[in-house]
């Protein structure tokens, strides 16, 4: 996807516009230079293009200091379970996919994975929930079971709570919560979290699984969106 703008900017020559492309390049908005544009139809790719400056949220907690976290968290969850044969990891999609991956390879317990998904209703792609809806359930019963639901943020409380619910009503024999991130400004629905990652304030946060509508999910760290990069 590219825009091309054009921009009357303060400086040049009456009547002169600057004509600036910016591509979505994977997670990147990037800026190709006014002379790139000036050498004609064949703009290169913009990550090829050695004038290009990539666009990237501004970091909140970076690779190093997640694997930190994630270990410290793996850490706690198998002394938690130290008498229980075995586990299941229950996955939030899509945004838990990242941490699932990176905690569940720590984890020195027996466990299985599972992954359950889940929609909001709200106005938009990037709404948090009010309410929840269920779009793909677990595979495998989870009676007599000890669950861990996995979640990327917590963010009103509505996603976990309304999960929550939902397992505990099939009787597992333990259920409990760990999520990377948990915004407690923002909480509308109490909810107990077992394991937790950070705590961060009412920022709109992407990156390590987290999106904004659908974008920035592979960001290998965590950023916080400003509003320009919305
Ligand atoms: P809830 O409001 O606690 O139900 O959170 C619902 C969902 O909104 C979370 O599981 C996330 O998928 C999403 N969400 C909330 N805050 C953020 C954010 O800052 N970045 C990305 N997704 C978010
Ligand atoms: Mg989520």
């Amino acid at each position: 996807m590219s825009y091309l703008l054009s921009l009357s900017l303060s400086g040049l020559s009456p009547g002169k516009s600057q004509a600036v492309l910016v591509t979505l390049d994977g997670n990147n908005w990037v800026e190709t230079s006014q002379e790139r544009l000036r050498e004609g139809r064949n703009v290169p790719p913009a990550s090829r293009s050695a004038s290009v400056r990539p666009m990237k949220p501004p970091t909140l907690f970076s690779e190093e200091e997640i694997a930190d976290q994630v270990a410290i968290l793996a850490a706690e969850i198998d002394e938690a379970y130290a008498d229980a044969d075995q586990l299941v990891l229950i996955g939030v999609l899509k945004g838990s996919f990242i941490f699932l991956a990176d905690l569940a390879r720590k984890l020195t317990i027996p466990h299985r994975v599972e992954f359950i998904a889940v929609s909001s209703y709200g106005a938009k792609e990037s709404d948090v929930a009010d309410s929840v809806r269920l779009l793909m359930d677990v595979r495998h019963p989870i009676v007599g079971e000890h669950v861990l639901l996995v979640e990327d943020i917590v963010d009103t409380g509505h996603t976990l709570a309304y999960l929550k619910r939902l397992l505990e009503a099939r009787n597992p024999a333990s259920l409990k919560t760990a999520t990377m991130l948990h915004k407690p400004d923002r909480t509308e629905e109490e909810v107990d979290i077992d394991f937790l990652g950070f705590t961060i304030p009412d920022v709109w946060v992407v990156g390590y699984g987290l999106d904004y509508a659908e974008r920035y999910r592979t960001l290998p760290y965590i950023g916080e969106l400003p509003p320009e990069m919305r």
